[in-house]
């Protein structure tokens, strides 16, 4: 290794050690305290007083100037949970944490001029760009606001979960190693394998995977910016895990690209990753069973996404601020339904162990997915 970087990389240990030392006593104080209800800003509670000011960066994000528009779950909100995704993936369960990779640690804001350049993280510079300034503003981690705003972002969506959140992540961090975050064009082996290492089962990936329910493209297909990943990208529902399952007829834009196979909806996008895992015998049942029930797709969301937000962290060192994230508006339908046009057979069901489930379908002419518009 090159002294530069050595002594840079020993400085950066020896600086991380006392943070850790200072942060553990810290952490030990916090834990320490008796939990009692304290009155936070306009009259809101909370169990332990370090939640106080999530709320004002809650007010902040969600206001009508916010971040997200007065509480849309528009692009920027897909954009920040992509973001949690991208920040804490860089891990592995089989080195220690502090060789590069903390998992969910900031280290993609902290180091955006390294991360950012990752060929996986096209794009995410402007949702890093975007909140750097709110997290300095507010005095918190880099780490903990990614998680915060990926979690009040979904809560926006109708039908959303209602995300953990504990804060008290340090402000420090190496930079990720390349080549963590999955791509579209991985196979479905490569993806598993490498969130395995990260700890997550292959039913857990497909549970994440609920996310691009509300989710749209920029950079596969640059030609058709904000084409999304189903035909209701505001909306926390199951279409998507319908959608992926629909035979593909044409690409929208002027594909085929790198991580694109044909959709089956004029303007909707399909990923070769989400194709492949939706099919994939060890994935196909999991991904079936959210399609006729969103109250287990939503739970088992947040449950793999507690386990996302808080990768590379010790949980007894952070204090749970859940009771800040707002609760989502409900879903108006737990079931989700076939886009007018299309029939049952139009379906590649894929799980072996239990048949399609009857779907109802859309009225109307056949389904066109307009963009998700740029705000
Ligand atoms: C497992 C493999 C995954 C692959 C290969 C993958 C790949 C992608 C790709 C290529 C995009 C489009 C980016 C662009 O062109 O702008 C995207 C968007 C997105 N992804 Fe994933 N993703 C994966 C998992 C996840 C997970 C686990 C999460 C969150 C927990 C997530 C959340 C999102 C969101 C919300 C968007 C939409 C961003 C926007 O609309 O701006 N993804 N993903």
């Amino acid at each position: 290794m090159n002294t530069g970087i050595k002594r840079y990389r020993d400085s950066q240990i020896s600086m991380a050690f006392k943070t850790l030392v200072a942060l553990s006593a810290l952490a030990m104080a916090v834990v320490a305290a008796p939990s009692h209800t304290v009155t936070c800003s306009k009259g809101r509670t909370a169990s332990n007083a370090v939640c106080c000011k999530w709320f004002e960066v809650l007010d902040d994000i969600n206001g009508e100037d916010g971040l997200f528009d007065g509480g849309e779950c528009g692009e920027e909100t897909h954009e920040s949970l992509r973001l949690t995704f991208h920040d804490a993936i860089g891990f592995s369960q089989f080195k220690p944490a502090n060789v590069g990779g903390g998992g969910a640690d900031g280290s993609i804001m902290a180091h955006a001029e390294i991360e950012t350049n990752f060929h996986a993280n096209n794009g995410v510079d402007e949702i890093v760009e975007a909140q750097r300034p709110i997290a300095i503003k507010h005095g918190v981690s880099f780490g903990d606001f990614i998680q915060f705003a990926g979690a009040v972002g979904v809560s926006n969506c109708v039908g959303g979960p209602r995300l953990q959140f504990f804060a008290g992540r340090a402000n420090f961090s190496f930079p990720a190693p390349d080549k963590t975050v999955p791509e579209p064009s991985d196979s479905v082996n490569a993806i598993l394998k490498r969130m395995g290492e990260a700890g997550f089962s292959a039913n857990e990936v497909v549970d994440l995977l609920a996310s691009h329910s509300v989710a749209a493209q920029d950079h596969v297909d640059p030609t058709i910016n904000g084409s999304p990943f189903d035909s209701t990208p505001s909306t926390f529902d199951a279409q998507f895990f319908v959608e992926t399952l629909l035979k593909g007829t044409a690409f929208p834009g002027n594909g085929p690209n790198v991580g694109e196979v044909k959709s089956p909806l004029a303007g909707e996008f399909r990923l070769q990753s989400d194709f492949a895992i939706a099919r994939d015998p060890r994935t196909a049942c999991e991904w079936q069973s959210f399609v006729d029930n969103h109250d287990l797709m939503v739970s088992r969301f947040e449950k793999a996404m507690a386990k996302l937000s808080t990768l590379g962290q010790n949980t007894h060192f952070l204090t749970d601020c859940s009771e800040v994230i707002p609760v989502p508006k409900k879903a108006k339908s737990k079931v989700a339904t076939l886009p007018a046009g299309k029939t049952k057979k139009d379906i590649e069901a894929s799980c072996k162990h239990s048949p399609f489930p009857s779907l109802k379908t859309d009225p109307g002419p056949t389904t066109s997915v307009p963009p998700v518009p740029p705000s």
